[in-house]
């Protein structure tokens, strides 16, 4: 029926369209159900929320079960039908990665026993890294060698499991490293499936991981994400040269994943120049992990 929503992003799954009665209380599940996280997330879930009721005449559709297994949670996805024209007017989203996770994933500790597991994971880690950065895990051996020492029993080493044809699949993993004592953590590294980004995989793993170092004892998070690739502003340029200007003004030219951690509130707390070369810098990131 569905495949593709507005925003990109794949619909797949048993998909059921259901009259509902009155927006309003539509409305209300959903923002029951998904209490954004952020202010901008907030303030966008209220726009959408006054402008539907701003339109009276509307008819409302929920779509239940994309891509959960479940019916127990209604996807805020609506499509709202003006009814005095008689055709589609406005084809809205309103969508929130906390109901696709609820439902269909769950994040275990990977373990080096879990041999299907570490395969796939380690798989995911040549994928994801090629395009941008492919001298990082450049074959299956340099990734599974990789998942060994992320499997030790003084790191973190975490996978987001997703049903795939009946059956669990590593769709994302996340390490870490303790330092400075354990209270700070090194975020390393973190993929996610190609053919399971822009989901909520990744911003679920963070989270998950925030919760494992916060357990730990720790006080902050830092990682480093390498451009090598022009991916912003920061590349092919002398850093030296009003350094804290041109991080304070970075631009993201090629989907360079700093923004993605700084929407998930980390900050970015300094820059490692050359470290991949003349002017392919290593973004170094930070987020405090205590209130
Ligand atoms: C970066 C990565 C982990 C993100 O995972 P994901 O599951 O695709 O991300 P999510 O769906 O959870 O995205 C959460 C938010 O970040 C945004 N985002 C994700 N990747 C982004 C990117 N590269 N640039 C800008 N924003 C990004 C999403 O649009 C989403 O924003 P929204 O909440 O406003 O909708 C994943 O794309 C990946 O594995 N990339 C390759 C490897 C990599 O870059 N690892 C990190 C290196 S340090």
């Amino acid at each position: 029926m569905l495949q593709r929503a507005n925003d990109g992003a794949s619909l797949t799954g048993n998909v059921s369209v259901a009259r509902i009665p009155s927006i309003r209380a539509f409305l209300a599940q959903i923002a029951e159900k998904t209490e954004p996280s952020t202010g901008e997330e907030a303030a966008t879930h209220h726009q959408k929320q006054e402008a539907a009721k701003n339109r009276p005449e509307d008819i409302a559709y929920c779509i239940k079960d994309l891509h959960c297994r479940t019916t127990s949670y209604i996807i805020p996805l609506w499509i709202s039908h003006n009814s005095l024209r008689g055709i589609v007017t406005t084809v809205a989203f309103i969508y929130h990665p906390k109901i696709r996770r609820s439902a269909a994933m769950e994040i275990i500790a990977l373990t080096s026993d879990k041999t299907d597991f570490m395969n796939q994971a380690a798989a995911i880690l040549v994928r994801a890294f090629a395009e941008n950065w492919p001298d990082a895990w450049p074959d299956l051996a340099s990734a599974l060698e990789e998942m060994e020492e992320m499997t030790a029993s003084d790191r973190i080493c975490r996978a987001a499991l997703m049903d795939v044809g009946g059956s669990p699949q590593v769709v994302g993993w996340i390490g870490g490293i303790p330092e400075y004592d354990g209270l700070v953590w090194e975020l390393h590294p973190l993929a996610v499936d190609p053919d399971f980004q822009g989901q909520g995989i990744g911003r679920a793993l963070v989270r998950d991981f925030e919760e494992q170092v916060r357990q730990r004892g720790a006080l902050t998070i830092q990682l480093g994400s390498d451009d090598q690739n022009d991916m912003t502003t920061l590349a092919s340029t002398d850093l030296y040269d009003n350094l804290w200007e041109k991080i304070a003004h970075i631009r993201n030219l090629k989907g360079h994943p700093y923004e993605f951690y700084q929407k998930l509130g980390y900050a970015i707390i300094g820059v490692i120049p050359d470290a991949n070369g003349i002017g392919k810098p290593d973004i170094l990131m930070g987020k405090r992990v205590i209130a």
